[in-house]
């Protein structure tokens, strides 16, 4: 089989500073060890997130210029609602700025005090727009998603069976709405299978439970789905999609991931009093119902991404580039979350650092190594981001403790990606070099972002 290569040429290119190790050293000092307080320049290559980081097409910026930003009635507007329902089938879109302001509209209407919210696994943001509602959010990914050395095709998956008891148990009346996220972001980008998607449906339609998907990387699901589940391998990924969102009764998104992209997002619904709800809630903290928070333009751009999002050499390209750095560095004897995820690659701290306890942060110590090393930067997903303490004062830790490589999507090429890797190798091999952290600043809530740390010595 030849090279997979990137399906696209480059019209426009943004140069990127390089530093020396000397510099990123000092870099890394003044920011406190801390990759968020980097300034974007600073860095080669930027694998913070996948989020609003899309290199955006030529008939994208096209749209850019040809949106209408009347205030009412867009015609951009049009083009994006129906862009939305060609793949949701879902009666009423409305625009929302980004993923976020989707879950925030959502969880105020259906949210609240003794209401519980289950998932395969909140992201971060979903869990806290639950939970700053009052209610509850509850993950209940399936066992094989929770080992990061095992391989399986669907990673992501709802515990079917575990959703079931969790709905008798809780009561249907506490349960407002059933979430499913695809991919699983949370759970290493893991797709969700179309069989776990059905069966998650039929529970829901047991109790008469509504079922909403969290859509963000929607596409690149799909193409797992394609890939790895039987029955699937001949049909198109917008009949795919179209299956995925036939099983639901609404759905969240950031268009800032599967409709590349650098801003947007919608709530789509059937229920037509459900809308008004939303809508009404809508022109208080977004906008209009026809723009929803976001300029013309952008919806405009937004239609023409879910166009390129489910071209399958798009697809093909995006999961074997993630593939590709995951398969390099496991060569190479660095543990991840197995097999790689459709978005990012996650570096499994615990098994690269073991000399390193969870509460001197091992995960951070990798992210700020492969700053130094080579001005990449990533993210840390463990004790800095979910650690807690227990009523003593003494650490509790998380299950896992990684580290994130989100790719942009269509951003970097395959000598990026080798760099990459190179840097991560290198990392690897002087492991033993590494200390840990700890905090010199930490903020009560969503520390991760602006923590400050020092070495230990
Ligand atoms: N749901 C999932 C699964 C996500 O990954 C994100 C964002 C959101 C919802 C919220 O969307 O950022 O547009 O408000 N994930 C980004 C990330 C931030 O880096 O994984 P948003």
């Amino acid at each position: 089989m030849k090279t997979i290569i990137e399906p696209f040429k480059i019209k426009s290119v943004e140069p990127i500073r390089f530093t020396t190790k000397e510099e990123r050293t000092e870099i890394l000092k003044e920011a406190g060890y801390n990759p968020f307080l980097i300034h974007g320049d600073d860095v080669i290559i930027d694998l913070l997130t996948d989020s609003g980081t899309s290199a955006m097409s030529a008939k994208q910026w096209a749209g850019i210029m040809d949106g209408d930003e009347s205030y009412a009635g867009s015609r951009s507007f049009y083009r994006f609602e129906k862009a939305v329902k060609e793949i949701t089938g879902d009666k009423i879109i409305i625009p929302t700025h980004q993923g976020r302001a989707a879950e925030k509209i959502l969880f105020t209407i259906l949210g609240g005090k003794g209401k519980v919210i289950p998932n395969n696994t909140h992201f971060d943001t979903t869990r806290a727009n639950v939970e700053f509602s009052g209610a509850e959010a509850v993950d209940l990914l399936c066992e094989v998603g929770k080992h990061p050395e095992q391989r399986a095709d669907f990673k992501g998956n709802m515990d079917i069976e575990k959703l079931d008891k969790f709905i008798q148990e809780t009561g249907v009346e506490n349960i407002p709405v059933v979430m499913i996220t695809i991919t699983n972001n949370s759970g290493g980008g893991q797709p969700v299978s179309m069989q776990n998607i059905r069966d998650t449906k039929e529970i829901c339609k047991k109790y008469g439970l509504p079922l909403f998907i969290d859509a963000c990387r929607f596409s690149e699901n799909a193409y797992f789905i394609k890939k790895r589940e039987p029955g699937y391998e001949n049909k198109t990924i917008k009949e795919i999609c179209q299956e995925i969102f036939s099983y639901a009764d609404g759905s969240t998104m950031s268009a800032k991931k599967d409709a590349l992209v650098n801003i947007g997002g919608w709530l789509s619904v059937n229920d037509e009093e459900l809308a008004t709800q939303f809508r009404n809630l809508l022109i208080v903290t977004e906008g209009f119902p026809t723009y929803g928070g976001l300029a013309g333009r952008d919806l405009e751009a937004i239609a023409q991404g879910l166009e390129e999002i489910m071209e399958e050499s798009y697809l093909q390209y995006r999961i074997r580039s993630t593939e590709y750095l995951g398969e390099k560095i496991v060569a190479a004897g660095v543990p991840i979350i197995e097999p790689p995820g459709g978005h990012a690659i996650y570096i499994d701290a615990k098994r690269f650092l073991p000399s390193v306890p969870p509460h001197q942060f091992p995960g951070q110590a990798i992210a700020c190594e492969l700053y130094i090393e080579g001005g990449v930067r990533g993210v840390e997903i463990g004790s800095v981001m979910f650690g807690k303490y227990d009523k003593a004062g003494k650490p509790v830790a998380p299950s896992m403790e990684l580290v994130r490589l989100a790719i942009p999507r269509r951003v970097y090429t395959q000598s990026h990606i080798d760099y990459v890797a190179e840097v991560i190798i290198e990392v690897f091999k002087n492991r033993e070099k590494l200390s840990g952290y700890e905090f010199t600043y930490a903020a009560p809530i969503l520390r991760h972002f602006t923590a400050r740390f020092k070495p230990v010595d």
